[in-house]
């Protein structure tokens, strides 16, 4: 169903090529969140977290996220990732309603198109970065011959070409969060749900990090959202979006 991340298109965001464009004349985008609402009730209270949050990411298109602490980013990043239910509304996968899905199904969807960085790496210590990047993909049924090219490939293109058997422990902050960002992808998802992927990383690091991920959203034509603290490198990706009282608006 996915044709996201081909070599071609790799070679063309590495020749400095313009890359694909958001395609917003597209009917159907590739997440939307429709009227989503979550709450959290403790003792007699109530918190509302998200109160009607309106999204659509197209193909190619990366959102920041950007709220502050507490303002519900993650709560949104796990609804959109079918990892939590919301409390009313719906997700919809390409066009595809997930609210009324079983849950092998919403599984299923997120092990296939759905892909999730985090702020702390969560590599699997005493896997090496390849190995790492392997086993999405094994677990989805390809034998490890079939996997590796694609995780040789990924791991390349983000500049770990010679860090391939080392540890997570042999590597730098940047290099686990640009491996991390490998085995996202390494299912060839349509949809990137990243939560502060930068925000353990000083300001250089981050930087490059940042700009392997947004290369890698526009050559594979992935819809990306990225929750970040960091308004420079907000201010690079399509579309900059807040909460504000549990709804999503648009910034500058
Ligand atoms: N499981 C939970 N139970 C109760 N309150 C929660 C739960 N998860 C998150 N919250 C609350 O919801 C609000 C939004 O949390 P979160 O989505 O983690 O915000 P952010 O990622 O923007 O910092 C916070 O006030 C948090 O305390
Ligand atoms: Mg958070």
């Amino acid at each position: 169903m996915s044709e996201a991340f081909t070599a071609a298109k790799v070679q063309m965001v590495q020749r400095q090529q313009q890359p694909p464009q958001p395609r917003q004349e597209e009917a159907v985008p590739i997440l939307f969140l429709h009227d989503v609402e979550r709450h959290y009730r403790q003792g007699d209270e109530t918190l509302h977290v998200l109160s009607g949050v309106e999204l659509a990411l197209w193909a190619g298109q990366s959102v920041a996220l950007v709220a502050p602490s507490g303002a519900g980013k993650s709560t949104l990043l796990h609804i959109a990732g079918l990892l939590e239910h919301a409390d009313h509304g719906d997700v919809y996968i390409e066009g595809r309603s997930t609210a009324i899905l079983a849950d092998h199904e919403r599984t299923r969807i997120r092990r296939n198109e759905i892909g999730f960085v985090y702020q702390s790496h969560h590599l699997l210590p005493e896997f090496s970065a390849l190995e790492n990047v392997l086993l999405p993909q094994m677990i989805r049924g390809l034998t490890r011959v079939e996997a590796r090219s694609r995780a040789v490939e990924l791991l390349e293109y983000l500049g770990l070409g010679r860090r391939l058997s080392h540890r997570p422990s042999e590597l730098s902050g940047g290099e686990q969060q640009r491996v991390a960002i490998a085995r996202a992808v390494a299912n060839a998802p349509r949809v990137l749900l990243a939560d502060e992927p930068t925000g353990n990383l000083d300001l250089h690091t981050a930087e490059h990090v940042f700009r392997a991920l947004s290369q890698l959203v526009k050559a594979s034509g992935l819809a990306a959202i990225i929750a970040t603290h960091n308004m420079d490198l907000a201010a690079r990706m399509d579309r900059r979006v807040t909460l504000r009282e549990g709804k999503i608006v648009e910034m500058a």
